[in-house]
Protein backbone atom coordinates (compact mmCIF):
# COMPACT_ATOMS: atom_id res chain seq x y z
CA UNK A 1 0.00 0.00 0.00
CA UNK A 2 2.97 2.19 0.84
CA UNK A 3 4.51 1.44 -2.82
CA UNK A 4 1.31 2.49 -4.34
CA UNK A 5 0.62 5.60 -2.36
CA UNK A 6 4.78 6.44 -3.21
CA UNK A 7 4.33 6.09 -6.55
CA UNK A 8 1.33 8.60 -6.57
CA UNK A 9 3.87 10.71 -4.79
CA UNK A 10 6.38 10.89 -7.05
CA UNK A 11 3.58 10.84 -9.93
CA UNK A 12 2.15 13.87 -8.76
CA UNK A 13 5.58 15.60 -8.71
CA UNK A 14 6.11 14.71 -11.97
CA UNK A 15 3.07 16.21 -13.67
CA UNK A 16 3.21 19.00 -11.90
CA UNK A 17 6.84 19.93 -13.10
CA UNK A 18 5.42 19.01 -16.98
CA UNK A 19 2.67 21.39 -16.09
CA UNK A 20 5.24 24.33 -14.75
CA UNK A 21 6.94 23.57 -18.17
CA UNK A 22 3.91 24.40 -20.27
CA UNK A 23 3.61 27.58 -18.82
CA UNK A 24 7.19 28.42 -18.21
CA UNK A 25 9.31 28.34 -21.92
CA UNK A 26 12.29 30.68 -20.86
CA UNK A 27 13.79 29.69 -17.55
CA UNK A 28 11.04 27.21 -15.66
CA UNK A 29 13.20 27.27 -13.18
CA UNK A 30 11.39 28.93 -10.26
CA UNK A 31 8.21 27.33 -11.44
CA UNK A 32 9.14 24.25 -11.03
CA UNK A 33 10.74 24.81 -8.09
CA UNK A 34 7.70 25.26 -6.64
CA UNK A 35 6.54 22.57 -7.53
CA UNK A 36 9.50 20.27 -6.07
CA UNK A 37 8.55 22.49 -2.88
CA UNK A 38 5.23 20.60 -2.53
CA UNK A 39 6.55 17.21 -3.19
CA UNK A 40 10.21 17.00 -1.94
CA UNK A 41 9.92 16.90 1.88
CA UNK A 42 7.17 13.90 1.79
CA UNK A 43 8.32 11.03 3.36
CA UNK A 44 6.61 8.75 0.78
CA UNK A 45 8.39 10.24 -2.18
CA UNK A 46 10.93 7.59 -2.43
CA UNK A 47 9.26 4.80 -0.74
CA UNK A 48 9.81 1.56 -2.83
CA UNK A 49 13.18 3.09 -4.23
CA UNK A 50 16.50 2.33 -3.68
CA UNK A 51 18.47 5.21 -3.68
CA UNK A 52 21.71 4.28 -1.80
CA UNK A 53 24.92 6.50 -0.97
CA UNK A 54 28.27 5.81 -1.99
CA UNK A 55 31.30 6.48 0.25
CA UNK A 56 33.70 8.20 -2.94
CA UNK A 57 31.09 11.10 -3.40
CA UNK A 58 27.21 12.07 -3.39
CA UNK A 59 25.42 10.31 -5.83
CA UNK A 60 22.53 10.89 -8.80
CA UNK A 61 19.65 8.09 -8.99
CA UNK A 62 17.19 8.90 -11.90
CA UNK A 63 13.91 9.28 -10.95
CA UNK A 64 11.67 10.41 -13.98
CA UNK A 65 13.10 11.11 -17.10
CA UNK A 66 10.76 13.22 -20.33
CA UNK A 67 14.36 12.88 -22.97
CA UNK A 68 11.24 14.10 -25.97
CA UNK A 69 11.58 17.09 -24.06
CA UNK A 70 14.71 17.60 -22.52
CA UNK A 71 14.29 17.00 -18.78
CA UNK A 72 14.51 14.93 -15.94
CA UNK A 73 14.63 14.55 -12.46
CA UNK A 74 16.74 13.02 -9.91
CA UNK A 75 17.46 11.76 -6.17
CA UNK A 76 20.94 13.03 -4.90
CA UNK A 77 22.02 11.27 -1.61
CA UNK A 78 24.78 13.07 0.24
CA UNK A 79 26.64 11.12 3.11
CA UNK A 80 28.21 13.62 5.91
CA UNK A 81 30.80 15.91 4.70
CA UNK A 82 29.87 15.29 0.56
CA UNK A 83 29.53 18.35 -1.31
CA UNK A 84 29.76 18.94 -5.73
CA UNK A 85 32.03 20.98 -6.99
CA UNK A 86 31.15 24.94 -7.15
CA UNK A 87 29.63 25.31 -10.51
CA UNK A 88 27.45 26.46 -12.71
CA UNK A 89 24.91 24.65 -14.68
CA UNK A 90 24.36 24.97 -18.69
CA UNK A 91 20.86 23.72 -18.54
CA UNK A 92 17.93 25.20 -15.90
CA UNK A 93 18.16 23.98 -12.58
CA UNK A 94 15.60 23.39 -9.58
CA UNK A 95 16.04 21.17 -6.25
CA UNK A 96 14.10 20.57 -3.09
CA UNK A 97 15.39 18.70 -0.35
CA UNK A 98 13.80 15.70 0.63
CA UNK A 99 15.63 14.55 4.02
CA UNK A 100 18.60 15.85 5.89
CA UNK A 101 20.59 19.40 5.65
CA UNK A 102 22.13 20.62 2.81
CA UNK A 103 24.15 24.02 2.83
CA UNK A 104 24.01 25.89 -0.59
CA UNK A 105 26.98 28.08 -1.16
CA UNK A 106 26.65 30.99 -3.79
CA UNK A 107 29.89 32.41 -5.23
CA UNK A 108 30.28 35.41 -8.08
CA UNK A 109 32.75 35.00 -11.15
CA UNK A 110 35.98 36.47 -9.89
CA UNK A 111 38.84 38.33 -11.26
CA UNK A 112 40.17 35.11 -11.96
CA UNK A 113 38.01 33.57 -14.08
CA UNK A 114 38.36 29.85 -12.96
CA UNK A 115 38.14 31.57 -8.79
CA UNK A 116 34.53 32.62 -8.22
CA UNK A 117 34.09 34.70 -5.06
CA UNK A 118 32.03 33.16 -2.03
CA UNK A 119 29.32 35.40 -1.37
CA UNK A 120 26.67 33.75 0.80
CA UNK A 121 25.57 30.57 2.23
CA UNK A 122 22.29 29.37 2.91
CA UNK A 123 21.28 26.07 4.88
CA UNK A 124 18.55 24.29 3.41
CA UNK A 125 15.98 22.20 4.96
CA UNK A 126 13.32 19.19 3.98
CA UNK A 127 10.68 21.28 1.42
CA UNK A 128 13.29 23.83 1.16
CA UNK A 129 14.10 24.89 -2.52
CA UNK A 130 16.22 26.46 -4.95
CA UNK A 131 16.45 27.20 -8.09
CA UNK A 132 18.75 28.59 -11.29
CA UNK A 133 18.96 28.89 -14.43
CA UNK A 134 21.38 28.57 -17.24
CA UNK A 135 23.64 31.44 -16.63
CA UNK A 136 27.72 30.79 -16.37
CA UNK A 137 27.99 33.56 -13.47
CA UNK A 138 24.89 31.50 -11.11
CA UNK A 139 27.38 29.76 -9.27
CA UNK A 140 27.07 27.61 -6.46
CA UNK A 141 27.88 24.35 -4.42
CA UNK A 142 25.59 22.30 -2.35
CA UNK A 143 27.30 20.39 0.85
CA UNK A 144 26.30 17.78 3.38
CA UNK A 145 27.86 19.66 6.49
CA UNK A 146 25.42 17.82 8.95
CA UNK A 147 25.18 14.52 10.83
CA UNK A 148 23.04 12.57 9.07
CA UNK A 149 22.53 11.19 5.24
CA UNK A 150 20.78 14.16 2.96
CA UNK A 151 18.45 13.43 -0.26
CA UNK A 152 17.89 15.90 -2.56
CA UNK A 153 15.43 16.11 -5.53
CA UNK A 154 16.45 17.77 -8.56
CA UNK A 155 14.90 18.64 -11.85
CA UNK A 156 17.33 20.05 -14.86
CA UNK A 157 16.10 20.89 -18.42
CA UNK A 158 18.54 18.40 -19.63
CA UNK A 159 18.11 14.55 -20.33
CA UNK A 160 19.91 12.54 -17.89
CA UNK A 161 22.33 10.54 -20.41
CA UNK A 162 23.45 14.20 -20.59
CA UNK A 163 24.23 15.11 -16.74
CA UNK A 164 27.36 14.09 -16.61
CA UNK A 165 28.83 15.62 -19.77
CA UNK A 166 26.50 18.82 -20.59
CA UNK A 167 25.18 19.86 -17.20
CA UNK A 168 27.84 21.45 -15.33
CA UNK A 169 30.75 23.71 -15.68
CA UNK A 170 32.81 23.24 -12.65
CA UNK A 171 35.32 25.85 -11.33
CA UNK A 172 38.64 25.49 -9.12
CA UNK A 173 38.02 24.54 -5.48
FE1 LIG B 1 23.85 22.87 -9.06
Amino acid sequence: MNVIAARGSLDAMVAGISAALLGNAGDPSAAVAEVLGLHAADPLLLRGRDCPCRAEGYIRHLLHEDAAQGWAVAALVWRPGQMSPIHAHKAWCAVGVHRGLLTETFYAPGDDPEYPVQVAAVLRRPGDTSHGPARADAIHRLANLGTETAVSIHAYGLPYSRFCTDLNRVFAA
